[in-house]
């Protein structure tokens, strides 16, 4: 079993495996070396052989306890039909909306334009610098999907006026969305994904019908996963109240951002939790990276514990804090 099923299935908390979440990417000089020749991240995301590279840089690099694979939760709204962009400084692009030609989706189309990703995880997954580590795959939950696919845009820089009132084009449109989730996370599976986590960034943005559009759609991915066979991971980022998430969603392991008390929530939380430290700590100094890094090994010491960041790395940050970061986890006791 690999230190993160350990923790996971068997509740092992005296290991404390790291991996980190948007771990291939922009902070990488090898990454950014392929990312300056391949100026189509969609096209990126789907040459087969790239990605794979990606994927393993940050293994060969850091020597983490999982690979999570290089695609992006937004290739779901593109092998639906919906154009999608990522211009550089404005972040993700999407095009028109329509609701009839969502409805009517040919799933061996979707199929086919994901299936290099497919490939992709096939052919990481055989790698024997693998061994003993997980590879990740990954959704988005249904409500950030839908974020991206009504806004358009990230929330970030703007949020459409209207965004919350049209209740029937959410409802019709969370439907869509999680038949091609769970096709997406089958297939994953079926590749040779080992884990599947599911990513919420938006979850924050909610404040009322919580049920009707996060508990609800994300309990039935977790329970798809669970059917599947492999552990699943839920981070839904800014939620008001973790502990009734859990309670409701029951996931395998939980992500917790950098806004959760970690004293608090080890009271709440049963299950095998990861994730916290803040991704700007990194952008500071050894010793303050020590003594954040050092205060959540103390706090989930006696507990299933993954160590993880509270939100993906930053572009900015150093290779050598990385590095810092890893020795602490590893050497820590
Ligand atoms: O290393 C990994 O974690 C695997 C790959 C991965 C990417 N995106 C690659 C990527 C994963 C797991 C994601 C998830 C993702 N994508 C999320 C959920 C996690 C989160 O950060 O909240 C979201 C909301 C997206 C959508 C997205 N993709 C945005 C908003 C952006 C632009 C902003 C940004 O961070 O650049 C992307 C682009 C993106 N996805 C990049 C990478 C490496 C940068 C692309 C570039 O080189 O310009």
């Amino acid at each position: 079993m690999t230190p993160i099923q350990e923790c996971i299935i068997n509740k092992n908390y005296k290991t404390k495996p790291i991996w980190i979440m948007r771990q291939a990417g922009r902070y990488l000089p090898e990454f950014r070396e392929i990312r300056s020749q391949n100026p189509d991240f969609i096209k990126l995301c789907l040459n087969e052989n790239l990605s794979s590279e990606i994927t393993l840089q940050p293994i060969k690099r850091f020597k983490f306890d999982a690979a999570i694979i290089f695609s992006d939760i937004l290739m779901l709204p593109y092998a639906m039909g919906q154009e999608v962009k990522f211009e550089k400084g404005l972040g993700p692009q999407l095009g028109e909306l329509n609701l009839d030609k969502l409805t009517n989706i040919n799933q061996n189309e979707f199929n086919k334009k994901l299936n290099p990703i497919y490939k992709s995880i096939s052919n990481i997954s055989k790698d024997p610098i693998l061994k003993n580590k997980d590879l990740i795959g990954f959704v988005g939950a249904p409500w950030t999907i839908l974020v991206y696919m009504i806004n358009k845009m990230s929330p970030k820089k703007k949020i459409s006026e209207n965004f919350f009132n049209d209740k029937l084009l959410i409802s019709k449109l969370l439907v869509i969305i999680e038949k091609f989730l769970k096709i997406h996370i089958e297939n994953q599976i079926k590749a040779g994904a080992t884990i599947i986590q599911i990513f919420d960034s938006w979850a924050g943005l909610l404040k009322d019908n919580v049920y009707e559009y996060i508990y609800g759609p994300t309990l039935n991915l977790v329970n798809h996963v669970k059917k599947l066979g492999i552990p699943v991971i839920c981070f839904p980022r800014g939620i008001s109240d973790y502990k009734k998430f859990c309670d409701v969603v029951s996931p395998d392991m939980i992500n917790i951002d950098y806004d959760v008390d970690p004293n608090k929530i080890i009271k709440e939380i049963k299950i095998p939790i990861q994730g916290g430290l803040d991704p700007k700590i990194l952008l500071t100094d050894k010793e303050t990276l020590k003594k954040e890094t050092e205060k959540y090994l103390n706090i989930f010491k006696d507990h299933p514990y993954v160590f993880n960041l509270g939100h993906g790395i930053l572009p900015e940050t150093k290779i050598e804090m990385v590095s810092e970061l890893i020795n602490i986890v590893r050497n820590y006791k």
